[in-house]
């Protein structure tokens, strides 16, 4: 994972590098460094341990000047978080000094070549070795850092984003990727780059993505160059990022989380709009639109993604299939990219990614198309790898979201597949008109409906100090809860660091119900569908073996709030849409668990926000 900035120009670098690793610290935060160059070959190196606020406490009464940089927060891979660990990482000479983002998977081959070549490692870190083999070539072969670098990356296998600058060379700074992000930022008489665009927009709207096997070369006072590693050149497209500082902000919230929570009535108003027109009765995705013979051919469809976006694509998996009589499958990108899969002309393959960067789903999408598959994006981020990498899609257009723990997306996600699933179901005509219009209606009328829910914030935060020591949880739903009972459960992990877990409600029989006791609390999703009769049975179940249950009910239940300890009230609406309903105050209930905890809600332990490595 890991974020990488560079800059280059007029200004000071270092409050541009740091300001920059703040916005970049989703990516990883258990060290952050960065070199600067005061123009007279004076290169310095300044990292630590832990956070970016710990390194600005670090260069206190340090010398931080000049007008180049390059920097890095780290999510480590190879070797523990420390200081030595931490990039930038210099080369044995301490000429050369790289930041690296992704994970050199030939790094071990590499360094036994170079240490049979008298090189000595600090770190037990990836990086260092690419950056000694760098200056290896470019002593072997006397030739420049540019030249050194491409010929050094044609003999890595793996992922990388790096930028690399040299300690007698103030003027330029070289950067390249193969399957991390990499986004070259153009001011007036000044470059940026950086792992996220949006980790600079203070200082400019205009990106140049640089593509896998492309290097770029940032030089001062002199046109950006693109090169391939085959020393083609490549293309320069400057495209427009169109994003506020303020969606970046906590705009008053103590935790992105909280925010990215409150914001679902907006958030989904921006994923709906333009898309759903309740007067005329229409679902509009340009993505189906100009696809939709293939829709309509499909005889399979298959989502790949990971974490938050598989559990999303369970609930696509029910709405497909549910609504449009196709059959669907849904992968784990990691797994689905390492086995065999059997992917036939007419399949889709839809890959589900807020980010965008997620290297398995990558990998996975790149399958997909060697075997010919037609492949679908549902990202969130604009521009993003994935976004570019697959032949159409729709944005969830949910805004930037920070805390490490998916909430937005999530029900942005759900809120995509709801549309998908309406507009192939109007076009093969397995869906009733009166079903679209009550569902498409219910759509409408989604952002009253969350804001609805999200007024239970208060009731949530006295039921999860009850809650709050508990050792583990279990989560129950059926059908379309079942997905939102896995999320609920990922969600109170990844933040309390609680063990939970969700399972079908049925399937508690056939073995989990062993770990009913008066200790286990157990979270039962029961609002009215057509097995609630059954899933009121399976808490029964339960609350018999002395489990204590908080169960989400609708606001006129009455069987269930006799049998449950606690419940939350929510509204009620198609039972294919209720997850985007259920989810909030699952959401709601980790976040203040986690908060009663005193944990670091936003940056939990060990996770980062986008998960570029394997
Ligand atoms: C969600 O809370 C997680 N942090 C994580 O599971 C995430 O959903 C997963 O890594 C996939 O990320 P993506 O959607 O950006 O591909």
């Amino acid at each position: 994972m890991c974020g990488i900035i560079g800059y280059i120009g007029y200004q000071e670098a270092c409050p541009v590098l740091l300001k920059g690793l703040h916005r970049l610290e989703y990516r990883g935060y258990d060290s952050a460094g960065l070199a600067l160059n005061d123009g007279s070959c004076n290169l310095r190196i300044y990292k630590c341990k832990g956070r970016v606020s710990e390194l600005e406490n670090f260069l206190q009464g340090k010398d931080i000047s000049g007008t180049i940089g390059i920097a890095h927060t780290r999510w480590a891979t190879h070797g523990v978080p420390d200081n030595v660990n931490a990039h930038p990482h210099e080369s044995q000479s301490g000429n050369i000094v790289l930041v690296h983002n992704g994970i050199i998977e030939n790094y071990a081959l590499l360094k036994e070549v170079l240490s049979s070549n008298g090189y000595v490692f600090k770190s037990s870190t990836d990086s260092e070795v690419l950056v000694n083999l760098i200056e290896y070539v470019k002593n072997t072969n006397g030739c420049s850092l540019l030249e050194a670098t491409r010929q050094a990356l044609r003999q890595v296998v793996g992922a990388y984003a790096i930028a690399v600058m040299e300690k007698n060379d103030p003027d330029h700074i070289i950067a390249a990727r193969q399957s991390s992000p990499l986004a070259i930022g153009i001011g007036k008489g000044e470059y940026f780059l950086c792992s996220d665009a949006a980790s600079i927009i203070e200082h400019t709207r205009d990106f140049v993505y640089i593509d896998d096997g492309e290097m770029a070369v940032i030089s001062r006072n002199e046109d950006l160059k693109v090169l391939k590693l085959d020393n083609s050149e490549g293309k320069i497209n400057v495209r427009k990022l169109e994003l506020s500082i303020s969606q970046l902000e906590k705009g008053g919230y103590p935790h992105f989380m909280l925010k990215e929570i409150n914001e679902q009535p907006r958030t989904i108003t921006d994923c709906i709009r333009g898309r759903i027109d309740v007067g005329n009765m229409n679902v509009t995705l340009s993505g189906f639109t100009f696809n939709k013979e293939k829709f309509l051919n499909a005889e399979r469809i298959i989502f790949v993604a990971c974490g938050t976006s598989w559990h999303a694509s369970l609930i696509g998996e029910h709405l497909i299939e549910d609504l449009c009589r196709i059959p669907v499958e849904v992968e784990y990108a990691s797994e689905f990219r390492y086995r065999n899969p059997v992917i036939r002309k007419n399949d889709i393959v839809i890959a589900v990614s807020q980010s965008g960067e997620t290297a398995d789903t990558l990998a996975a999408i790149e399958i997909a198309k060697k075997s010919g598959a037609f492949v679908y994006g549902i990202c969130n981020v604009v521009g993003s790898s994935i976004a570019r990498a697959t032949d159409s899609g729709t944005y969830i257009h949910v805004g930037p979201e920070i805390g490490v723990a998916s909430t937005k997306a999530f029900t942005g996600q759900v809120t995509v597949m709801a549309m998908l699933a309406l507009a192939i179901g109007q076009a093969k005509g397995t869906i009733s008109g009166e079903d679209f219009h009550r569902i498409v209606r219910e759509l409408h009328n989604m952002p009253e409906t969350i804001a609805e829910t999200l007024k239970s914030s208060e009731r949530i935060a006295d039921l999860a100090k009850i809650f709050t020591y508990a050792r583990n949880f279990i989560y129950l739903g059926r059908g379309y809860n079942y997905p939102t009972a896995l999320e609920g459960a990922l969600k109170l992990k990844e933040i309390s660091y609680i063990h939970a877990e969700g399972y079908p409600a049925a399937e508690m029989k056939h073995g989990p119900i062993a770990l009913i006791d008066t200790e286990m609390p157990v979270v039962a999703i029961a609002t009215p569908d057509h097995t609630y009769d059954k899933t009121a049975s399976n808490i029964e179940e339960v609350k018999t073996r002395g489990g204590r249950i908080l169960a989400i009910v609708s606001k006129d239940d009455r069987h269930i709030r006799r049998i449950a300890d606690y419940c939350i009230d929510v509204p009620v609406i198609s039972e294919c849409l209720m997850p985007l309903v259920v989810s909030i105050p699952l959401q709601l209930l980790a976040y203040h668990i986690a908060v009663y905890k005193g944990m670091d809600v936003d940056r939990p332990r060990n996770l980062a926000k986008s998960v570029t490595v394997e």
